[in-house]
């Protein structure tokens, strides 16, 4: 059994920086490409490993050259990846550009990410905790929360890329952690701040889910459950590019939770893991290990 399993997306992110973003039918020049090893459940997976905690990886890469430089990327991170398999397809790949003021703007291309199904899931490994986002199927999402859920893994849900999400997929959560984009979507209300979060996240509560953490950017972290809601600040950094500071702030807020640590003191260590992340150039290169988020935060 590992502690962490991921059951999601690897992507090539090839990677543009960019004075701004282009208008629609504008071309504007930006720097050299750079492919960067990327995707949202890549990422978070070698979030958790570099904070120390044992991570399996359950996915999908095409029939290319994108899909060794993936693989090796989380084996060089200590992901087991016994369980990533290749199909005949494109590998994943996110386009991306970044602009002066380090925000990004993506357009995936699932690829082999489009072909997860529940029989990969089915002959995945325990965990204690389960990892999960929005760029593999929804219905192979549902059946992992589902199985998982039933073996008394605690079930995580990153509703990202935002989606709708059904009555039956919350029920299998046990948290869920949204940005407020995605929560807008999730809850059909506007979330601007910390308060339309707290009142958009607690009409969420309703369809029973046991917490949910808002990430708010700069302004840190929202716990909402049955008994509190709890705002933790993030650190103040200087911004280079905001690409996988979430997934930054999963890996690390789960390692917490499996060294006891309280929900607070998990969600204020994923802050400290995403903001260091924002200080960084690309997805995976920018994601701090155990050392240096320890000496950021001391
Ligand atoms: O969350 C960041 C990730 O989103 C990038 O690495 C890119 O691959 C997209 O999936």
């Amino acid at each position: 059994m590992s502690d962490i399993l991921v059951i999601g997306s690897l992507n090539a992110d090839l990677v543009v920086k960019s004075p701004r973003f282009p208008k629609p039918g504008e071309t504007i020049s930006g720097e050299d490409l750079q492919i960067i090893p990327g995707g949202k459940g890549a990422n978070q997976a070698v979030a958790a490993a570099r904070q120390g905690v044992s991570v399996a990886m359950v996915g999908r890469v095409g029939n290319d050259s994108f899909a060794s430089f993936l693989v090796d990327n989380l084996k060089a991170n200590q992901v087991d990846t016994k369980h990533v398999s290749e199909t005949e397809s494109a590998t994943g790949t996110a386009i991306i550009v970044v602009d002066s003021s380090g925000q990004n703007s993506i357009v995936l291309s699932p690829g082999a990410n489009g072909k997860v199904t529940a029989k990969d899931v089915d002959s995945a490994p325990d965990a204690k905790i389960l990892l999960l986002q929005f760029e593999i199927p929804i219905e192979t999402v549902l059946h992992a929360a589902k199985v998982y859920k039933s073996k008394g893994t605690k079930v995580i849900l990153n509703p990202a890329p935002a989606k709708e999400i059904s009555e039956e997929l919350l029920s299998h959560v046990d948290i869920l952690i949204p940005n407020e984009s995605e929560l807008s979507l999730l809850s059909k209300q506007q979330v601007t701040d910390i308060k339309s979060a707290e009142v958009a996240a607690k009409g969420l509560l309703k369809h029973g889910i046991e917490t949910i953490i808002v990430t708010l950017g700069e302004n840190g972290a929202l716990i909402v459950d049955s008994k509190q809601v709890t705002h933790v600040n993030t650190y103040k950094v200087n911004v280079v590019d905001t690409t996988a500071a979430g997934d930054s702030f999963i890996g690390g807020f789960s390692s917490a939770l499996l060294k006891n640590k309280s929900l607070e003191e998990s969600v204020r260590y994923g802050c400290a893991c995403g903001a260091l992340a924002t200080t960084k150039f690309g997805a995976q290169p920018s994601i701090p290990t155990k050392e240096e988020v320890e000496k950021f935060i001391s």
